[in-house]
């Protein structure tokens, strides 16, 4: 069942897409890729590592962008079919429209974080995502644009927990607050506007502990929602 969490104006939706069993499931294939996923489309970094390649890292290379998603969309949907199915399905049901994805524009992909240490790690730089005007076609027919989604769908969390960060869009409010959204493997977290967001801190038991996140963004275009990253 869905889950609305208040925010300010706004609100953020709790959405369980895939049991404990099934998140752990489709981690385990995710981080033990097919050798050739793993050379096409892991970017392996000191923060945080992507598996695909997305477009707020390649807003300057629009034609890279394009190529990489071209070159890897069917290799991710082919390897992670159970996990892309269900949260088509899920979107589906939510917005009664067929989901689609296209050729130019990268397939929802994934990040992941190794923690090198034990302890408590800092999370990330404010920010909203507004992905869907760094699109120039939607750019374009902007009026056309009917909603955005932004989702995350955690699978492996580390042991002392991680979230989301959110603050509500009441700017200079004297109650403004943030609020710390725990991760849960298996339940999604999604809104369906702009919210300045972070990646919450995180805290592991153990060294070489993960964070592994399943996201994207969508756009309702024409009567379609449009997944992408
Ligand atoms: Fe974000």
């Amino acid at each position: 069942m869905t889950a609305r969490l208040p925010l300010g104006r706004n609100e953020i939706y709790l959405l369980p897409a895939l049991s404990e069993a099934e998140a752990a499931r489709v981690a385990a294939a995710v981080l033990d890729p097919p050798p050739e996923l793993r050379r096409a489309c892991w970017h392996v970094s000191e923060s945080i590592g992507t598996i695909g390649e997305p477009l707020y890292r390649n807003r300057d290379r629009p034609d890279y962008y394009r190529d990489r998603a071209r070159a890897t969309n069917r290799m991710l949907a082919a390897a992670y079919a159970t996990l892309y199915d269900r949260v088509v399905a899920l979107f589906e049901e939510r917005y009664q429209v067929p989901v689609v994805f296209v050729e130019e524009l990268a397939i929802p992909g994934f990040h992941l974080v190794s923690y090198s240490s034990a302890g408590w790690h800092d999370g990330g730089g404010w920010h909203t995502d507004q992905l869907a005007w760094q699109v120039p076609y939607f750019c374009a027919r902007a009026a056309e644009v009917d909603g955005v989604v932004n989702f995350t769908l955690p699978l492996i969390v580390p042991s002392g927990g991680t979230g989301m960060d959110l603050v509500d869009d009441i700017v200079g409010a004297a109650d403004q607050v943030a609020v710390h959204v725990p991760y849960q493997p298996g339940v999604m977290v999604l809104s369906e506007c702009e919210i300045l967001h972070r990646l919450g801190p995180s805290t592991s038991t153990n060294a070489g502990e993960l964070r592994l996140t399943h996201q994207g963004h969508g756009v309702l275009f024409r009567g379609r929602l449009l997944l992408f990253w």
